[in-house]
């Protein structure tokens, strides 16, 4: 991996910053207030970012630089010596979940050589991802959810009875659940954060089999980072509500806008993903203070080698 830009040591530089924005935003957690609780983690993981030796650039943010004052999107963090180096980032993923003290939120980022990653617009993207094992062009976003999942189960020797789907709670996804039940499937709903539903599917101990619904286009690409590190297959279609969405879309050189993107279009170049858990989830525990100490537990992943490691890490409050 050291023969990469992408070293252990600026990998255990990510881990810090997921570490300090979780435990920012873990301040927050159970509070009722989503925004106080996405600043907190932003301010945190941007004051982190500038103390790591790396020319960084912020390719997937917190939105463009007329919207978002902090970590927008084209905004350079670091302290300018080192690699250049590209960034996805979710400070808080599951603002939500995060004010509600429920499951699963986390500090997300992705880092990747210059022009590694999909500079991804603002808007929604139709998401189908599955763990590795299997063979390529098994499952399509132009199938429908049930014959991806029969097929899954085809190739496993499984009945389909025994598959089961991550799928985000929502209206839209009503027709997506219905075809799968109907086809015997059992479907996992989620309420938020759909990094973590992807990279469920690379992990037989949580029993998703396959993840599939439209969800934001960055964490499509945090999403496509940590498959890149495990392996699997994922696709995503960008989804556009307006024209708005189309010139964010241009603005970050998008020109085909019905394109299907593979995995490695995604996430083309090597890439760290790391991820801390804010509050305790299936992927991750949260921040918890004991002692005097405050415990994070991360989530770090390297594609070069296809490492994957969880780092528990506890600092003096
Ligand atoms: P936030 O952290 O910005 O609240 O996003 C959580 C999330 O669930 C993502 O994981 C997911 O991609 C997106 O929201 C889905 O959007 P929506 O809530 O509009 O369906």
């Amino acid at each position: 991996m050291d023969n990469s830009v992408l070293t252990s040591s600026l990998a255990d530089a990510m881990v810090r910053v997921t570490e300090l924005s979780a435990i920012a935003a873990a301040r927050l957690a159970g509070r009722g207030d989503e925004k106080k609780a996405d600043a907190a983690a932003v301010d945190a993981m941007r004051s982190a970012f500038n103390a790591v030796d790396f020319k960084g650039r912020v390719v997937i943010g917190e939105g463009e630089r007329d919207e978002a004052p902090m970590l927008y999107i084209g905004e350079e963090v670091g302290t300018g010596k080192g690699p250049e180096i590209d960034i996805a980032l979710d400070p808080l993923e599951g603002t939500t979940l995060t004010a509600k003290a429920m499951a699963d939120a986390c500090a997300v980022l992705a880092i990747a050589p210059r022009g590694g990653l999909l500079h991804a617009p603002d808007t929604y993207m139709d998401k189908l991802a599955i763990g590795p094992g299997y063979p390529e062009g098994i499952i399509s976003l132009d199938a429908s959810p049930a014959d991806n999942i029969m097929a899954l189960a085809k190739h496993t020797g499984r009945k389909v009875e025994d598959m089961t789907v991550c799928v985000l709670d929502r209206p839209r996804h009503q027709e997506i659940i219905d075809s799968l039940r109907s086809a015997g499937a059992r479907v996992s709903l989620i309420t938020d954060g759909d990094v973590a539903g992807v990279i469920a599917t690379t992990n037989p101990l949580t029993g998703i089999d396959m993840y599939v619904g439209q969800g934001g286009a960055p964490e499509g690409v945090l999403a496509a980072a940590a498959l890149k590190c495990v392996g699997g297959q994922m696709f995503g279609r960008l989804v556009f509500r307006n024209d708005d969405e189309k010139k964010r879309a241009s603005r970050v050189g998008i020109t085909d806008f019905g394109k299907t993107y593979s995995l490695n279009e995604l996430a083309s170049g090597e890439t760290v993903f790391c991820a801390t858990g804010v509050t305790k989830g299936n992927l991750l525990d949260g921040v918890l203070h004991r002692d005097g100490r405050v415990h994070t537990h991360t989530l770090v992943m390297t594609s070069t080698d296809g490492m994957v490691r969880y780092v528990r890490s506890s600092r003096k409050i």
